[in-house]
């Protein structure tokens, strides 16, 4: 009889053992917030990555971050995946704004909040919060810069866009086209490599639906390959009026490198501007080296806070704090936005070394 009891008892004590360490695995599973990146295979999402780890070391909240390469049905799973874990609050940047409409809906069912995070995702009304750089100013400050350095009349224009599903790249060629057009109506460019753009280039401000026309001619997909094919078909192409000392609206520092080398390579282009976007480190190299002219710095450290704060906020039962909306083509999304820094050759020290964003060891030559 006493053995008996003593055998329940000792059952009982491992079935509560098993319950408690079930338990604990169970909340060991458990994400607070969830982050979906578009891709590994850009320099700039890695670096995302890197900051939001960065960022994340010391905070009692738990997070994954997840990476969607690309892939709209990718993303849809990741998103599935961490809702499976419990998560509160979504932090996603789309590889296709619209196709990610899917995922964020998804999400909002399960009463998660969703923070669209660099690009909007567009076209439903499951997107809470935006964060995001001032894209329109990264398109001003490119245009700008190749308006800056037009060496005399006449100096042959070449376009390139981002991804036509990505819908800053609708807000940089939009911020860009305000200050090219008029240096394009005054003579001082004239476009090399869009008969679209060339139609259109007495307008001042463009629609999405123009803005289509030429983002589909020129775009790069923000694929290096496609922009050094499109680079290459554009030079052969072109006569030798189109070629001398040429200025070319690099869209991002990943498409960027890839069309300065095929620009490079041509005997018959004898100098030229090309801009670009994030600061990667190897188009920093490229910059102390004179082959990309400049870059606009995007501090994802900034943005990286943002987030974190705003999805903290979230969970704290707290509204976050907002600087403006979005419109995406379904409601206004309440936005916080950050400013961008232009970098060249002159201040690259200045702002990307000192500032401690990288190390001066990363580079030769500086
Ligand atoms: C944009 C982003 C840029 C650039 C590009 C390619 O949405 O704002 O910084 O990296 O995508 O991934």
């Amino acid at each position: 009889m006493k053995k008996s009891i003593k055998s329940i008892s000792l059952t009982l004590v491992i079935m509560m053992l098993a319950i408690i360490v079930a338990a604990c695995n169970k909340s060991g599973d458990k994400v607070s917030v969830g982050i979906v990146l578009p891709t590994k295979d850009e320099e700039r999402w890695l670096q995302d990555e890197q900051r939001f780890k960065d960022a994340l070391k010391d905070t009692k909240y738990t997070t994954e971050i997840l990476f969607s390469q690309g892939s709209s049905a990718k993303e849809k799973e990741n998103v599935e995946t961490l809702i499976n874990k419990g998560i509160k609050v979504l932090i996603i940047c789309p590889p296709d704004g619209d196709a990610a409409a899917a995922a964020v809906e998804a999400a909002k069912k399960e009463g998660i909040k969703v923070i669209s995070y660099d690009r909007l995702i567009t076209k439903t009304d499951a997107v809470d919060y935006y964060v995001t750089f001032d894209s329109v100013e990264v398109g001003k400050a490119q245009g700008q810069y190749l308006v800056d350095h037009a060496k005399g009349n006449g100096q042959p224009l070449y376009l390139y866009a981002g991804a036509a599903t990505d819908n800053n790249a609708f807000l940089f060629f939009e911020g860009a086209w305000s200050v090219l057009q008029p240096k394009i109506k005054d003579g001082t460019f004239k476009i090399a490599n869009s008969a679209e753009a060339v139609a259109l280039q007495g307008k001042e401000t463009l629609s999405r639906d123009e803005m289509s026309k030429i983002v589909g001619q020129v775009t790069t997909s923000w694929d290096p390959n496609e922009a050094k094919n499109k680079a290459q078909t554009h030079l052969t192409a072109a006569g030798a009026d189109m070629k001398g000392d040429v200025a070319i609206l690099g869209p991002n520092d990943g498409t960027a490198r890839a069309i300065a080398d095929v620009f490079a390579t041509d005997k018959a282009v004898t100098s030229y501007v090309i801009s670009g976007q994030d600061a990667d480190k190897a188009s920093i190299q490229y910059i102390i080296e004179g082959k990309q002219s400049m870059t606009v710095f995007k501090d994802v450290r900034t943005l990286v806070k943002d987030a974190i704060g705003m999805a903290v906020d979230l969970l704290d039962g707290k509204t976050p704090a907002t600087t403006g909306e979005y419109d995406n083509k379904k409601i206004k999304v309440k936005a916080k936005q950050t400013k961008v820094i232009v970098v060249d050759k002159g201040n690259v020290r200045k702002e990307l070394i000192d500032s401690g964003y990288y190390k001066a060891d990363d580079f030769t030559g500086l």
